[in-house]
């Protein structure tokens, strides 16, 4: 299949390309560059042996996109692009509804006007809030307490809408939990624009001495240990979710949401002490309070990714914590 890859320079983008193409599909790179290098693209060729075809294109340029629709002929469309940071989107809440969001309906409309009415789309756990039960399920309720959670929640109604309104659409909406870790070979990884808020970049960073402290966020929750509980999934084992998903896609019609996770959810010293182990490092924590609007604990129920898309992640967190500090060690600068 030709798959159209909206911010597929990215993060979890550019890893879903590399298993795109082992599985032997030709993907499609769109992607502004907005908050990511094409050195990402030029790892893709060494890892692979092929660079992918890439169009520099701001997806809310339907002209340039619909150009790239008719030049390539484009089977299905797997849809990363948009801002992601929760911070920035409570300062700029214009901008993340603008990109987010607009670049979401005119990615719609020229799919429309092109027949294509394959999509799977980058959700997140962020629209479970606070979860009321634990492992979360796809028929939770949802909600958004952020801007950025507003725009995933408003996108994933549009989508509900859309295939509602004509039964060729079919949408796989993938929930992703915490993504972490990176291609086995250190070559490609995360690479946070600015000083990074998520727990595993800055492990990395403080381990290579980029950061002077590491801070635990709240040791006094109703878990294990005290310190938050979260589902941290593999980047590799969720490339491979998104191969699964646009190849089983032809099963289903209409819109269906997916979680993508383990099922498991570890403490942030449980991930602390797996660094430890990956780098061979001593790790002293400074314990704070908890960090305003984090929830306790949060995990997936995966039993619906297991049974609509043949999928279950298998990395545990001794190679969430290798891949990721193999990266580091080896970009200590990311792809600058
Ligand atoms: P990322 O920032 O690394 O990748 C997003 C890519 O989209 C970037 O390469 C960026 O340049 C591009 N982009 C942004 N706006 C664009 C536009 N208007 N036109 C073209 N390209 C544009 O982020 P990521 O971590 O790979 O996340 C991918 C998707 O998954 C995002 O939608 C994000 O909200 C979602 N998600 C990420 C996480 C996470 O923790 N990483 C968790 C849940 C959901
Ligand atoms: N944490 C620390 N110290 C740090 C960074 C994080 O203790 O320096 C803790 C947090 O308090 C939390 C856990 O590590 O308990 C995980 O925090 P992350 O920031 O890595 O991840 P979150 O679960 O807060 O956020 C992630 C994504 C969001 C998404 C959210 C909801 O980054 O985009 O999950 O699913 F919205």
């Amino acid at each position: 299949m030709n798959i159209l890859v909206t911010g597929g320079a990215g993060y979890i983008g550019s890893h879903t390309v590399i298993e795109l193409m082992a599985a032997g599909h030709t993907p499609v790179v769109v992607d502004s560059l907005v908050n990511s290098s094409a050195v990402s693209l030029d790892r893709i060729a060494v890892v692979t042996g092929k660079r992918p075809v890439f169009h520099a294109v701001d997806l809310r340029d339907a002209a340039a996109l619909d150009a790239v629709f008719q030049c390539h002929g484009i089977d299905s469309v797997i849809h990363f692009a948009g801002h992601k940071s929760i911070g920035e989107s409570v300062a700029k809440p214009l901008d993340y509804y603008e990109n987010n969001l607009g670049s979401t309906l005119t990615l719609l409309r020229v799919m429309e006007a092109r027949g294509c009415s394959n999509l799977v789309f980058s959700s997140s756990a962020t629209v479970y809030g606070n979860p009321e039960r634990l492992p979360v399920p796809e028929d939770h309720p949802i909600g958004a307490v952020n801007p950025y959670g507003r725009t995933k929640l408003f996108a994933e109604g549009i989508l509900r809408d859309i295939a509602a309104s004509d039964p060729s659409w079919r949408i796989v909406i993938l929930r992703y939990f915490n993504p972490v870790g990176a291609h086995p070979s250190g070559l490609l990884g995360e690479d946070p624009a600015g000083p990074p808020n998520n727990l595993f970049p800055c492990i990395t960073q403080y381990l290579t001495g980029r950061r002077p402290e590491l801070r635990v966020f709240g040791t006094d929750y109703p878990t294990r240990d005290g310190s938050g509980v979260r589902d941290y999934v593999h980047v590799m084992d969720l490339a491979r979710g998104h191969v699964a998903a646009v190849e089983q896609m032809g099963k289903f019609s209409g819109a269906v949401e997916v979680n993508l996770g383990t099922g498991t959810g570890l403490s942030v010293l449980e991930v602390v002490k797996g660094f430890e182990v990956a780098s061979g490092k001593e790790i002293v924590v400074s314990r704070e309070p908890r960090r305003p609007g984090d929830v306790a604990e949060c995990y997936a129920d995966t039993r619906r990714a297991a049974a609509l898309l043949g999928w279950t992640a298998s990395a545990d967190l001794g190679a969430m914590c290798r891949d990721a500090w193999n990266w580091q060690l080896k970009n200590p600068y990311g792809y600058r």
